[in-house]
C-alpha cells in the first residue's frame, strides 16, 4: 500500500482535527505500519493537536532559510550539489512519535527565491513518502497550493467543509481548480464536519448538483465537546476516548478509505 491522503477545506473547517482523528483510526486499528505526517500548513497545527511543541529552527522553513543564507553569502562549497544538502535537511527535520513520523514545513519566507528549494523539496518529498505506507497531508487553507499543483501525487484527497456558505463554496472552488489544472486523485471524498443533522441535507444537495463521478461523500462527523476542550486546553487528540461519540462516527466513515 502506499497511499497520500490530503486534507483540504476553506480555513478552521477541521482539516487538522480530522486529519488527527484518522491518524488515531489507523494506528489503533494497525492499518499501516510506516506512517508519515506532513503538516505544510505554515501555522504548524499537527504538533498542536498532538500536544507537542516544534521549534521554527527543527521546521523544514527553518532548515531551508540557514541554507538560502549560505547560498546567498557562498558560503557552501560549489562543487557539493544543492539537492543533496535539501535532502539531508529533510531528513534531518523528521520528528520520530512513537507510532509515526512528522514532518512539519513551517512558514517559508520571500516566496520568490525559494523556487528552487520548493521544486526539489517537492520532488525529496515525493521520495520519501514512497518509504511510508501512507502519507498524511496536513494542507494549508485556501487554494492556491492546489493551483500550482503541488497536489500531484495524492491518491486521495479529502475536502472538509463546516456548516458554512464559505465552507461549501471553498469546496466547490477547489473541485472547479482540480479540474481546470486538471489534477488526478484516485478518490476525492467530501467530509462534513460539524453538520448538525437536520442541516446535512444541504451538503448532500450539494454533491448532487457537482456530479463528478470520483467526488464521493465520505460522512459526517459531528461536533463535539471533548474534542473543543483537547483543543482548548492543548492537550493531544490521539488520546481522544475510543468511545468518544464522533471518534466512532470517524471510525466509520475512514473505513471506506483504509
Ligand atoms: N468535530 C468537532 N467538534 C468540536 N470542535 C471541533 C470539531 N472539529 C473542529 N473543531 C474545532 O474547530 C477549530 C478549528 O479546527 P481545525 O484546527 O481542525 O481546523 P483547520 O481547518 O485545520 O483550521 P486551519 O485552516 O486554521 O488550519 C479547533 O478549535 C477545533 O478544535
Ligand atoms: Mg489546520
Amino acid at each position: 500500500m502506499n497511499k497520500i491522503i490530503a486534507f483540504a477545506g476553506k480555513g478552521g473547517v477541521g482539516k487538522t482535527t480530522s486529519l488527527a482523528l484518522f491518524l488515531k483510526y489507523i494506528i489503533d486499528n494497525k492499518k499501516a505500519k510506516d506512517i508519515l505526517v506532513i503538516d505544510s500548513d505554515p501555522d504548524a497545527n499537527v504538533a498542536d493537536v498532538i500536544g507537542e511543541e516544534i521549534q521554527f529552527c527543527d521546521t523544514i522553513g527553518g532548515k531551508m532559510k540557514v541554507l538560502k543564507d549560505k547560498i546567498q553569502s557562498l558560503k557552501l562549497a560549489p562543487n557539493i550539489p544543492k539537492n543533496q544538502l535539501i535532502e539531508s535537511d529533510v531528513y534531518s527535520c523528521l520528528i520520530e512519535m512513537d507510532d509515526f513520523d512528522l514532518l512539519e514545513m513551517g512558514r517559508s519566507e520571500g516566496e520568490g527565491c525559494y523556487c528552487y528549494i520548493n521544486d526539489v523539496l517537492k520532488k525529496v518529498i515525493d521520495t520519501l513518502s514512497k518509504n511510508y505506507d501512507i502519507t498524511l497531508l496536513d494542507s494549508p487553507a485556501g487554494l492556491e497550493h492546489f493551483a500550482r499543483k503541488t497536489g500531484r501525487d495524492v491518491t486521495d484527497l479529502i475536502i472538509v467543509s463546516d456548516p458554512s456558505k464559505m465552507g461549501i463554496h471553498t469546496l466547490k472552488r477547489i473541485l472547479e481548480i482540480t479540474d481546470e489544472v486538471n489534477l488526478k486523485f484516485e478518490n476525492i471524498w467530501i467530509l462534513g464536519n460539524r453538520f448538525p443533522e437536520n442541516l446535512r441535507d444541504i451538503l448532500l444537495d450539494e454533491l448532487k448538483k457537482v456530479n463528478k463521478e470520483n467526488v464521493t461523500l465520505l460522512g459526517f462527523i459531528s461536533n463535539n465537546d471533548e474534542i473543543a476542550k483537547i483543543n482548548l486546553l492543548g492537550g493531544n487528540l490521539l488520546e481522544l476516548s475510543e468511545k468518544n461519540s464522533s471518534y466512532v462516527e470517524a471510525k466509520e466513515i475512514f473505513a471506506k478509505i483504509i
